[in-house]
């Protein structure tokens, strides 16, 4: 059985650097690595990515955002992810289950609850290590904003939501110290990646045992 590695964080934050640059580490130690992300990650959620990330901020009530995000991390857990591990590879994925927890279960109403049904009636699995890439917002949108691309409905929410999601993500990480590892991402690349890096090091060392 392989391994399932996570990173989350603020928009902004780093993590699709952080985890394409992880995936090339890990690589050059001989590791099999599946790089994906969520939003998407296979070809019908890829589809479903367009769908939730452009448009208005409005255009979906936070219901109908959670069964999208869950119906897209279905198909990419049942075509994608699952056949990795099985596979014995390391799966490092763009965010996960625990954006859905902060973007849909707590920034609008407190839908905590039932994302966590429906993530146990439809996903039932936890990455094995989740690296929280933390970030003050203010840099966080900044780095965003830079990178002028379409899919910005989330963004387009602003400082105050990122604080809230910020937030929102330490408290998880505080609550399931034992998945999760927190990395200070207002560094240098070099000096997160080397973190990130001594991280999943130690977790993948450990999981051989
Ligand atoms: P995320 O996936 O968390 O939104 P990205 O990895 O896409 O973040 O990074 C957002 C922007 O910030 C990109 O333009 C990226 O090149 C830049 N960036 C990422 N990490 C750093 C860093 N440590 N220092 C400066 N800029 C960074
Ligand atoms: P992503 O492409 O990772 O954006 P960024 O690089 O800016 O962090 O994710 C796009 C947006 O989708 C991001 O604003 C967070 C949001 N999102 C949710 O709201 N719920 C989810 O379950 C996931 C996976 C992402």
């Amino acid at each position: 059985m392989g391994r399932f590695i996570s990173f989350e964080g603020i928009d902004g934050s780093g993590k699709s650097t952080q985890a394409r640059m992880l995936a090339d580490a890990l690589r050059a130690e001989g590791h099999d690595v599946v790089l994906t992300r969520e939003p998407g990650g296979s070809p019908g959620a890829e589809e479903i990515r367009a769908l939730v990330l452009q448009g208005d901020p409005d255009r979906w009530s936070p219901e109908t955002e959670i069964l999208l995000f869950t119906a897209a991390r279905r198909d990419h857990m049942e075509r994608t992810i699952l056949p990795a591990l099985a596979a014995g590879k390391v799966v490092i994925c763009d965010r996960f289950a625990d954006s859905t927890r902060m973007y849909q279960g707590a920034s609008r109403g407190d839908l905590m609850a039932l994302v966590n049904q429906l993530h146990d009636l439809m996903i039932g699995r936890e990455p094995d290590l989740t690296v929280l890439i933390d970030m003050d917002p203010a840099t966080g949108l900044a780095r965003a904003k830079g990178r002028n691309g379409t899919e910005e409905r989330f963004e387009d929410m602003g400082q105050q939501m990122q604080e809230k999601m910020r937030d929102g993500f330490l408290a998880l990480a505080a609550k399931t110290p034992a998945r999760f590892t927190v990395i200070n991402g207002a560094r240098g690349l070099d000096d997160v990646a080397a973190d990130v890096l001594a991280t999943a090091r130690a977790h993948l060392a450990k999981a051989t045992e």
